[in-house]
């Protein structure tokens, strides 16, 4: 199978380079530096000139308080950008898988949010990656959307944040009344690869299963490493931050549950081989 991967260089691209190179399939690599997705002739060209048969699009503004006022590049990139991959993809026959976030929703619930809750964005990023949501639902019937949480893998994230912090500080304070679930890339890539290996067009949910608060997720971190760095819990309005977070952000995969099958590993499970 032909692929193009998008935004190649960041966390989720290189984890998914790294499963389909182990299959041996062709694929092409870029980056912004070989094709800005968010220019609609560059975009058009490439793909009618490769003609892949699916395109992954990793790419992604993922700072989330910078989106807050860097508002056109997040547009750009977080919808224009899969607008215009939807489209070529559409031209040439190929499929696109577009990731998408926890962010769409409001977090104010306090059970596991399904495809079947309504979106209700809060901040530029969530309203950004919405808008990319439609755009690829739009304008290409064969799409796999996958809306993730907390991702960690190959890159900046949180876990290396935490790790990097423990170096030194005797005592961090963490965050302990927002609830997610940490998601390795390697769980996301292994979702992606298998929903197009079977053709399951549509909306999923795709986090590892399980959930907790920044606060234990550090606790685990410093646990699974034998760090002994203090971890203290605080309240999300003694960390203000540009961006709303939700408070409670646990997406049920409750469409991959009932069709593909239960694949995501439980968030510990995935973290201690991550951290291996
Ligand atoms: N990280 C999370 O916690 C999280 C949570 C939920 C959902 N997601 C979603 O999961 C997906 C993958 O996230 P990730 O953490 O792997 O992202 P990432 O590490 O930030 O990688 C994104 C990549 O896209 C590139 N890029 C930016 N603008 C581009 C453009 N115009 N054209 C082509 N490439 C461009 C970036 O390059 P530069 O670095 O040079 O800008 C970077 O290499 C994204 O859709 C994200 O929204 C992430």
């Amino acid at each position: 199978m032909k692929i193009l991967i998008t935004g190649a260089n960041g966390q989720l691209g290189r984890e998914l380079t790294r499963q389909y190179s182990e299959r041996k399939e062709e694929l092409i690599l870029t980056d912004v530096e070989q094709l800005d997705i968010t220019n609609v002739g560059e975009v058009n060209t490439f793909v009618k000139l490769h003609r892949p048969e699916v395109i992954i699009n990793c790419a992604a503004h993922t700072a989330v308080d910078k989106c807050e006022t860097d508002v056109d590049n997040a547009y750009r990139i977080n919808a224009v950008g899969p607008k215009n991959l939807a489209a070529a993809a559409f031209a040439v026959g190929a499929e696109i898988v577009q990731i998408s976030t926890d962010y769409v929703f409001d977090g104010e619930g306090s059970r596991p949010i399904t495809e079947f809750d309504e979106p209700n964005p809060q901040t530029v990023y969530g309203a950004s990656k919405l808008l990319g949501e439609k755009f690829t639902a739009q304008l290409n019937p064969k799409h796999y959307i996958l809306r993730t949480a907390w991702l960690y893998g190959e890159g900046n994230n949180f876990v290396r944040t935490m790790l990097k912090l423990s170096e030194t500080n005797k005592s961090i304070k963490v965050v302990n009344d927002q609830q997610g679930s940490p998601t390795s890339t390697v769980d996301l890539a292994m979702a992606i690869i298998k929903l197009v290996d079977e053709k399951n067009f549509g909306l999923f949910h795709a986090t590892c299963k399980g959930q907790c608060t920044w606060y234990e997720l550090t606790k685990e971190i410093f646990r699974l490493k034998g760090i002994d760095t203090e971890v203290v819990p605080c309240t999300t309005e003694e960390f203000p931050r540009p961006a709303k977070r939700p408070r409670y952000s646990v997406l049920s995969n409750r469409m991959m549950v009932l069709t593909t099958g239960d694949i995501m590993r439980d968030w510990k499970e995935a973290l201690e081989e991550y951290l291996k």
